[in-house]
């Protein structure tokens, strides 16, 4: 298992790409699902949770290739025939689970294994499943795989009682081929979820409302297939706002959409980060006088604080100066790099939903673990900044998504290497 070797206390300084959203290319490669032909996807950042959704693909059929030119993946579903995600790759990877609706679109069959639980909650699919019963599928679970069936789904009102995102693209995908209108009420308003809304409209699909709580879809008959570029991760970006925060760096970000992260300036600039949009990217520069202050923050669905940055944010906040209380609404047990964290010697109590961290004069190298892919990115950030050596252990949860990470982080002058054990 690869580990990471980190010297902490060198400042970050330079220019680094970001690359393409992992939580718009996943839904996106499974939407073309619902175009047989090729369809050619750009800027797909070259991750293990991409590779996981071709293998699924090609289980079923699809075929998939990548050409070195800005991240294609040529996808060509027209062989698609058997309309199942099984259990050993659902199981590494929960995101397969977004096939559901559109093979249930195209084929009105679909066995696809039921995700358990995983390292930062229950996260059951119960909305994905509510909604497409509403659109007339019969739903049975049967040795661990929901498995669906319906002559040709029909257009529903579906209100989401909790705001999901992997929910609103299924559905989205399953009603694009519906016969009739679908309205999404309280859907998600993530940029990934209007990327995926992007892509379906270029393959001819009737949708309006995206970005907005209430979706609307008419369903059409066939769809083409597209040609379309994915936008910059915005999770990465603002990780990489936390690598600058805390070493006191001064990076310059470029191939980001600023508008995606309105919450996270806010939040990195009340902790004392100058942060501005230049002509070449977003520069940010760690805080003037070497202090980080305090911040309080509650994660909430988009447009809010996003729960994939909570962890990064902690870590920042861990050698703030103050105390910082940090609320997470969306997962109930998202908290577990506060135990790492510690081992470091930061100061956090965790009591429910609530993190309060205070800030301690330095953090000090140690061996840490990686629980989840954001947990395994907020020990990084705390890393970078702590006294001597940090070894973390299982960072094929950071493989899972961060294109590149020790190579963007090296260029930018941090002592940082992989160990293979
Ligand atoms: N929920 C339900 N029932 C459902 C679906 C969701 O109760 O049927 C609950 C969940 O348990 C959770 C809340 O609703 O408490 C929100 O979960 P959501 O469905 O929005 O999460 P997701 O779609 O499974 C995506 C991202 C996550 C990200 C969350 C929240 C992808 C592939 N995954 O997950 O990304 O944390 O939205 O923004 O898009 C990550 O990249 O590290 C990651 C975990």
């Amino acid at each position: 298992m690869d580990k990471l070797l980190i010297r902490g206390g060198k400042a970050l300084r330079g220019e680094v790409e970001i690359s393409g959203a992992k939580n718009a290319a996943l839904p996106i490669m499974a939407a073309t699902i619902l175009s047989p032909g090729l369809n050619t996807l750009y800027n797909i950042p070259d991750l293990k949770d991409i590779k996981t959704m071709s293998t699924v693909l090609e289980s079923m059929g699809g075929k998939v290739a990548r050409a070195d030119e800005d991240g294609a993946l040529m996808i060509n579903t027209e062989g698609v025939e058997t309309v199942e995600a099984p259990y050993e790759l659902v199981k590494t990877m929960r995101a397969s689970v977004l096939t559901l609706g559109p093979l249930m679109a195209r084929f009105g069959y679909a066995r696809v294994s039921m995700p358990g639980g995983c390292a930062i909650g229950a996260r059951p699919i119960n909305l994905h499943l509510m909604g497409l019963e509403k659109m007339g599928a019969e739903i049975t679970l049967s040795q661990g795989y929901v498995v669906a069936r319906a002559e040709r789904l029909k257009g529903a009102d579906i209100n989401f009682d909790t705001v999901t995102v992997t929910g609103t693209e299924n559905l989205m995908m399953a009603a694009v081929l519906a016969n009739g209108v679908t309205r999404l009420e309280n859907a998600a308003r993530e940029p990934e979820v209007c990327d995926l809304a992007g892509v379906l409209i270029q393959m001819g699909a009737h949708i309006t409302g995206v970005g907005t709580p209430l979706i609307e879809i008419e369903g059409v008959n066939e769809l083409k297939p597209a040609n379309y570029r994915i936008i910059p991760d915005r999770i990465e970006t603002g990780t990489f706002l936390a690598f600058a925060g805390i070493t006191g760096g001064d990076i310059l970000i470029k191939n980001c959409e600023v508008t995606h992260i309105g919450s996270l300036i806010k939040k990195f600039m009340e902790a004392g980060l100058n942060i501005n949009e230049e002509a070449g990217g977003l520069r940010v520069i760690g805080p003037h006088a070497g202090i980080l202050k305090a911040a309080e923050v509650a994660t909430s669905p988009y447009p809010g604080f996003p729960t994939d940055m909570q962890a990064q944010l902690m870590a920042l906040m861990c050698v703030a100066d103050g105390t910082s209380i940090i609320r997470e609404t969306i997962f109930e047990n998202r908290f577990m790099h506060a135990a790492e964290l510690r081992r470091m010697g930061a100061n956090i109590e965790v009591e429910d939903n609530l993190a309060i961290v205070k800030g301690v004069n330095k953090l000090l190298g140690a061996q840490v673990m990686a629980t989840d892919l954001r947990a395994s990115a907020s020990l990084v950030v705390a890393a970078l900044a702590a006294e001597g050596e940090t070894i973390i252990d299982r960072i094929y949860h950071l493989d899972r998504g961060y294109e590149k990470i020790e190579y963007k982080l090296s260029k930018l002058g941090a002592d940082i290497h992989r160990v293979s054990a």
